[in-house]
């Protein structure tokens, strides 16, 4: 057997060679996570050669390294943002105190499941994922659709990294669960919904990268602001990456609008879909379910749990530093949409309580602003056809919708209307496998795409989109 050595295997900037407890503990996991990677990571595409990005180091130059290499041998790193000297808690009972760089005691549980539930999202990405590339509409696709891959794969090092340097053996036990469950599972589920539903094609996976990985954005830019300095400066890394993840989504469907555009303009009277490409009614029905499951991962509208995790440091508001309070939130309101018999009312809630609406509606105001870009796309066009989100309420199994039933445009329906509406609110069986049946084999010659998508504006690292992203040899 060879030796790796660790320190320069995993590339990283928190002394892991001179930390030989918490080395230990990574060479204990890097080989299960390999397994799992070979498992459960994209089928197929393991000894290709794949243009990746790489970090190796946090800085301009070295955060983004641009080289081909093959997956299983991608160099999974841990990296913190730079240290903010002599940084302060910034909202909560602990406010104005030096932020902790270890976790305080009474604090350690709730800590820890935080951390569990969001590693928990990375790999289980990656299981929704695995079998897109079969179907990738170029290689431009492809590479990117890997690129998220590792990176989810990266992101999943770095909750383990703090599992493992600051819970001990509860760190290391929970850091192998995270290997065991497995997205969509009836008997070792992943912890949260959206996590365990199919992506079973591109239309699929763009939606879910535009609004899954941004609710991702949230989650990580609210514990950027903890009180828990190691995992602030976790997150404030893992969110560089993130940006790419959503650009891949809001980009493929702009592309998927623009080709449908395209197509309809030369074939006015034609039914799009006997064309080949994707309605907009059809992009709407995934709008429409891929936000909804997403508002659902930002847990229950009045909670006081987020309560608890703002009081005590844990987990901060959106840009908290740049919010003008006293970041304290003890004699606020905040304003929450409720369902009331008929209709939905609006009522002022305790501030503190209503922190997970204050970051879902932080989430629709950023989730809106691509909404209009591509509305903007089709009125090029000449289209007058809009996209649009439907209510809040829509198709909700968490909170104060889940139990009534409400239209996109925001009225609270009988389930005897919901059952006649929903396949033409939602994608159903036919959309479904009309979307499949484009997608069935993948495009993989260099500057190719599928019918059904516009190519990109530009390459990836300044390259030509006719580059060779993946080698199939
Ligand atoms: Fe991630
Ligand atoms: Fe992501």
């Amino acid at each position: 057997m060879t030796t790796i050595d660790y320190s320069e295997r995993i590339p990283n900037n928190v002394g892991l060679g001179e930390d030989r407890r918490l080395k230990r503990a990574l060479e204990a996991w890097q080989p299960s996570f390999l397994d799992w990677w070979k498992q459960m990571g994209p089928d197929g595409l393991q000894s290709n050669d794949i243009y990746l990005r790489t970090a190796t180091s946090v800085d301009t130059r070295g955060w983004a390294h641009f080289d081909y290499v093959k997956m299983p041998d991608y160099r999974w790193g841990i990296f913190l943002a730079e240290p903010e000297a002599e940084r302060k808690i910034a909202f909560g009972e602990h406010a104005s105190e030096p932020a902790w760089q270890e976790v305080p005691g009474e604090y350690r549980a709730a800590l820890r499941r935080i951390l569990v539930i969001q590693g928990d999202t990375e790999p289980a990405s990656v299981e929704q994922q695995r079998k897109l590339g079969q179907t990738a509409p170029s290689l431009y696709d492809l590479r990117n659709l890997l690129q998220v891959n590792v990176e989810e794969g990266r992101h999943l090092w770095a909750m383990v990294y703090l599992l493992q340097a600051y819970f001990g053996r509860d760190g290391r036990e929970e850091a192998g669960m995270l290997l065991n469950r497995r997205s969509g599972d009836p008997d070792k589920p992943r912890i949260l919904g959206a996590f365990n539903e199919a992506t079973p094609d591109w239309l699929s996976f763009f939606m879910f990268t535009y609004f899954t990985d941004r609710d991702g954005k949230f989650q990580l830019s609210s514990l950027a602001e903890s009180a828990f300095d190691p995992l602030a400066r976790t997150c404030r890394f893992m969110l560089k990456e993130e940006a790419h993840h959503m650009f891949v989504g809001e980009t493929g469907i702009a592309r998927i609008i623009e080709r449908s555009c395209q197509v309809m303009r030369e074939h006015p009277d034609k039914d799009p879909r006997t064309l080949g490409v994707i309605d907009l009614d059809l992009i709407q029905k995934h709008i429409n379910f891929h936000f909804s499951v997403t508002l659902d991962l930002f847990g229950a509208e009045i909670s006081t749990n987020a309560a608890n995790g703002f009081s005590i440091g844990l987990k901060g508001r959106f840009q908290e530093e740049r919010i003008a309070d006293n970041h304290r939130l003890v004699d606020d309101s905040y304003p929450v949409l409720h369902p009331d018999d008929t209709r939905v009312v609006e009522r002022h809630v305790p501030a503190l309580n209503a922190l997970n609406e204050r970051l879902r509606d932080d989430f629709i105001a950023d989730v809106e602003r691509g909404i209009s870009r591509w509305n903007k796309i089709i009125g090029s066009y000449g289209h007058e056809h809009r996209l649009s989100l439907p209510h809040r309420g829509f198709n909700r199994r968490i909170g104060l919708f889940a139990d009534v039933n409400v239209s996109p445009a925001g009225d609270i329906i009988d389930e005897s209307v919901w059952q006649s509406m929903e396949d033409g609110w939602l994608p159903s069986e036919a959309d479904r496998s009309y979307v499949q049946s484009l997608m069935v084999e993948p495009v993989l010659t260099p500057g190719q795409f599928a019918h059904w998508i516009a190519p990109p504006a530009r390459g990836i690292n300044h390259q030509p989109l006719d580059f060779e992203y993946v080698r199939f040899d």
